[in-house]
């Protein structure tokens, strides 16, 4: 390699509960693809046992200075409180997501084909399903005021025209661009019916919606919407939505594919290095065992090839690999359903058939 060529610079945020065992599965992959320069980092609990901080100022400047950041997952009982003064793990992701401004969510959500049986909605409900969740990651209710009182607590929501502007135009863009400029679809999400924040946001959104005239655009409740997810997912292409629409719509969607444990994700700011991390969290219940499903990772892994490091054909690459480990009938404990031709496995088995599949 010549020396101007210099190995992408990864910053590995493992994090807690599985969070070791799946970005030491990503790694594994990696290291087949090409060379890179790792940089291991604190985030979340174990950051707060050893440095008393979800996340270090020194721990962020390395993100800062990455070509991608990835990310295993946060949290576990041992951190949870409801203390307002306490440090939680997830208060590490939240300042990386605003640190490095991250506020375009990719949580795409297409069912692979073997696992049509594993979802617990019938395969008539799902089959044709390919959509793509685009939700708001740094604004709204999750990084509004705060305030606790003795006999009362407060969340602030607030929305700027310029972050729903942002947001929308990137959901408008993903749409043309999934449509390969064919037009394509934008369901906005929201709760227009009763929050000003909506209101604002269904505006806003609809004056975007007139630079890219090719694409549709319809409007949906988020109460509706999140019965349609599960009544006719087929009927979406992509969904934009606000902060903690978007989160919790994305586990509700996550199902679709039989598992959470098979939802990737891809969190882009204006230009500078994006978060890469499976959609499920830290799983403190079976962290250890060697039995976490390891597929929503490697698939974080492609999104980063394809939409962090430029590297688009080695991300399809992995995802067809990913693809294939599932035709031939392996299952992690939560993608087992019993059916003839599947055999569970753990993690590093999974791993190894999808590097063996490249
Ligand atoms: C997610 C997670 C996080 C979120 C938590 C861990 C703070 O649920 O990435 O969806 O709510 O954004
Ligand atoms: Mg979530």
């Amino acid at each position: 390699m010549s020396a101007s060529t210099a190995d992408p610079r990864i910053v590995v945020l493992a994090g807690d509960g599985i969070g070791p065992e799946i970005v030491a599965a990503a790694r594994r992959l990696l290291d087949v693809l090409g060379s890179f320069d790792y940089d291991e980092q604190l985030i979340g609990g174990i950051s707060i046992d050893e440095l008393g901080t979800p996340l270090s100022d020194d721990a962020l400047a390395a993100c800062r200075s990455a070509d991608a950041v990835l990310l295993g997952a946060v949290g576990g009982p041992k951190w949870d409180t409801t203390d307002p003064d306490a440090p939680r793990p997830e208060q590490g992701l939240l300042g990386l997501r605003k640190g490095l401004g991250l506020y375009a969510n990719l949580r795409p959500v297409k069912p692979f084909g073997a696992l049509l049986d594993a979802s617990p909605l019938r395969r008539e409900r799902i089959e044709g399903t390919d959509l793509l969740v685009v939700r708001e990651l740094t604004g709204g209710i999750y990084f509004g005021r705060k305030e606790r009182r003795p006999e009362a607590a407060i969340d602030e929501c607030v929305y700027t025209s310029a972050e729903v502007e942002r947001i929308a135009a990137t959901a408008f863009a993903a749409a043309r661009r999934r449509s390969g400029g064919r037009g394509g679809r934008v369901t906005s999400v929201d709760k227009a019916n009763v929050l000003e924040t909506s209101r604002l946001w269904r505006e806003v959104v609809g004056a975007v919606a007139s630079r890219f005239d090719d694409v549709e655009l319809d409007h949906l409740l988020v109460d509706n919407a999140a019965m349609q997810l599960v009544s006719d997912p087929a009927r979406f292409d992509v969904i934009v939505t606000e902060n903690m629409f978007g989160d919790i719509l994305s586990d509700e969607a996550a199902m679709i594919t039989g598992s959470l444990g098979m939802l990737p994700s891809a969190s882009l700011g204006e230009g500078g290095p994006g978060v890469f991390e499976p959609v499920h969290g830290s799983a403190p219940d079976i962290a250890g065992e060697g039995t976490a499903n390891p597929l929503a990772t490697l698939l974080s892994v492609a999104m980063m090839l394809r939409d962090g490091l430029d590297r688009g054909p080695e991300a399809d690459r992995v995802e067809a690999a990913v693809d294939a480990a599932l035709a031939g009938g392996l299952r992690t404990a939560d993608l087992f359903t019993g059916a003839d031709g599947e055999r569970r496995v753990g993690t590093a088995e999974m791993t190894d058939a999808v590097i063996a599949a490249l």
